[in-house]
């Protein structure tokens, strides 16, 4: 990355935003935000971030290199519509969920680049599993761009706009999903007496360490096999969740997420 700063414009000034503007490295890059009128949110932002603000993005534009879309996606035909206007090759980020290079692509003039960035909740703590897929005129200095924006959020992976399409499910609702496994195994923890505090701390470091157990790259199943004596307790637990097919519930729970955010889009 070049010393020049680069002008970074957030239209929207919610969670994901506020996740994002935390961990961007201020040295690297310089931030304005502009949101849909809310000016305490827009003060909040200033005062928390030490950023520039804006209720009128429309008229920086042009002094932008990069314009990052952090808003609903229903509002974004509208905002694309009037970036067209005023647009000169910057690149567009979005983070709306459903909305894609193709999408973006088809309603930005001929040649811009632009990306799709999907981050999870736990980038306020930064520690999302981000995807990221790029248009076909992204360059490799943007590109750069992209990585380092993204960089204090978490882990990230690039891969195909189809792939965050599909992938979304897992990424993004799936933590959903484990935080249900944690509050049964909350409800069980308290039933031994112990407080709210120890159940959660007891809880949160079990599945912790589990997760940094497969960043090991050992496969789940030989995970699950060092716990489990055969015909120990363990194992007995195992056999609950295999013949009521555990799997077959995920794989289900994650084609529902598919099924759903393919009827929104
Ligand atoms: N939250 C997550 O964990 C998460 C994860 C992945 C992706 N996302 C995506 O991130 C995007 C934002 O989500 P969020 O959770 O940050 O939402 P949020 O907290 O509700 O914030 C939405 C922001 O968008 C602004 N906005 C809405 N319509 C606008 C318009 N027409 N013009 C300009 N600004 C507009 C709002 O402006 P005001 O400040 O004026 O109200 C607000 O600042 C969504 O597309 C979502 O799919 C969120």
């Amino acid at each position: 990355m070049s010393n020049n700063k680069k002008h970074v414009l957030f239209i929207g000034a919610g969670r994901m935003a506020q996740a994002l503007i935390k961990g961007i490295n201020k040295n690297e890059f310089s931030i304005l935000v502009g949101n849909n009128g809310n000016e305490d949110r827009l003060r909040e932002v200033k005062e928390t971030f030490e950023v520039e603000t804006t209720n009128h993005w429309s008229q920086e534009i042009h002094k932008m290199d990069i314009i990052i879309l952090a808003m609903p996606p229903e509002s974004h035909d509208d905002i694309l519509a009037k970036l067209s206007k005023d647009i000169s090759g910057q690149l567009v980020i979005t983070v709306a969920a459903g909305i894609g290079p193709t999408y973006l692509e088809s309603r930005l003039p001929k040649g811009t680049p632009v990306s799709w960035v999907m981050p999870n909740t736990a980038a306020k703590l930064c520690k999302s599993m981000t995807l990221y897929a790029l248009g076909q005129n992204v360059n490799q200095e943007q590109q750069g761009w992209i990585e380092a924006l993204i960089y204090d959020i978490g882990e990230f992976e690039k891969v195909t706009e189809q792939q965050i399409h599909e992938l979304t499910a897992v990424t993004g609702s799936a933590p959903a999903f484990i935080y249900r496994v944690a509050e049964a195994l909350e409800k069980i923890t308290l039933e031994s007496g112990v407080n709210k505090d120890q159940a959660r701390k007891l809880v949160a470091n079990m599945i912790a360490g589990s997760a940094e157990m497969l960043k090991t790259n050992a496969a789940p199943a030989e995970l699950a096999d060092e716990v489990a004596t055969p015909g120990g307790s363990t194992a007995a637990g195992l056999e609950i969740l295999d013949t009521n097919h555990l799997d077959r519930l995920m794989i289900d729970a994650i084609e529902a997420c598919r099924q759903k955010a393919m009827r929104q889009e």
